[in-house]
């Protein structure tokens, strides 16, 4: 856009943002769920907003305050998250930090389960959830800028390669997850792309987003400008 200062870059763009855990159900009382805090995709949401994008941050169940210029949506399962990202498009970019559980229980009791007094405990069976990234980056509105992140604990950029394939996506941000970057406030992370690997050093989540954000700017006035 013509009149977007330096920090308005992304002004008149609309960035699509997912992130935390999802939580799926096993009975009233229990669920599934990972250790993802959401801050990194909450960062990333707030540099998006502060560039001057309209944004839209498909959150699933943390304890976060909503960044200042972004419309949420809570959701609680994989499901839910995709039906919401889906709702959102079209999108400009479409950011997906959220850590889907792969696995849901194939059906939620509607009930609360009950120890039968056997001994053994019930049977859980789980199926595959909808893999929202992959849908993203086979759709017939497919952003034209599709990030996804995956938490790695070896072999960081080799995995990350071969999903951005899998999935159609522009750039993977690995993450390595060796240490303690569950739920911290720092981050290591690689971006992946089909011309290659870019390594950060190990830096604030705040920073990652403003950083990433800025790339992201740059490669959207490159292509639709
Ligand atoms: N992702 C998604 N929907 C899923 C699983 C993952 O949208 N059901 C997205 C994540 O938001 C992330 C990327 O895919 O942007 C990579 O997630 P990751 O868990 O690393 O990938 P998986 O394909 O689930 O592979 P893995 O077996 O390593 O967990
Ligand atoms: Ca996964």
């Amino acid at each position: 856009p013509d009149f977007a200062g330096a920090d308005e870059q992304l002004a008149g763009r609309h960035i699509l943002v997912t992130a935390g855990p999802t939580h799926e159900p096993i009975d009233p009382v229990r669920y599934i769920a990972n250790r993802s805090s959401g801050k990194q995709g909450f960062a990333i949401a707030a540099a998006a907003a502060r560039a001057g994008a309209k944004v839209t941050l498909v959150a699933g169940p943390v304890h976060l305050p909503t960044p200042a210029g972004v419309d949420r949506i809570d959701v609680e399962t994989a499901r839910e998250m995709l039906a919401a990202v889906e709702g959102a498009l079209p999108a400009d970019a479409a950011i997906m930090v959220a850590a889907v559980a792969d696995w849901r229980t194939a059906d939620a009791a509607e009930q609360k389960l009950k120890k039968d007094g056997s001994g053994q405990p019930a049977p859980l069976s789980l199926v595959e959830n909808p893999d929202i990234l992959a849908t993203l980056g086979h759709h017939a509105r497919r952003p034209s800028l599709l990030i996804g992140f995956a938490a790695e604990t070896q072999n960081i950029a080799e995995h990350a390669q071969a999903k951005l394939v899998r999935k159609g996506a522009d750039w993977i941000v690995a993450n390595d997850v060796s240490g303690d970057v569950m739920g911290g406030d720092s981050n290591s992370v690689q971006i992946v792309t089909s011309a290659g690997i870019e390594s950060w050093a190990a830096m604030a989540k705040s920073d990652v987003a403003t950083k990433l954000i800025e790339k992201v700017a740059n490669a959207i006035s490159a292509v639709a400008d």
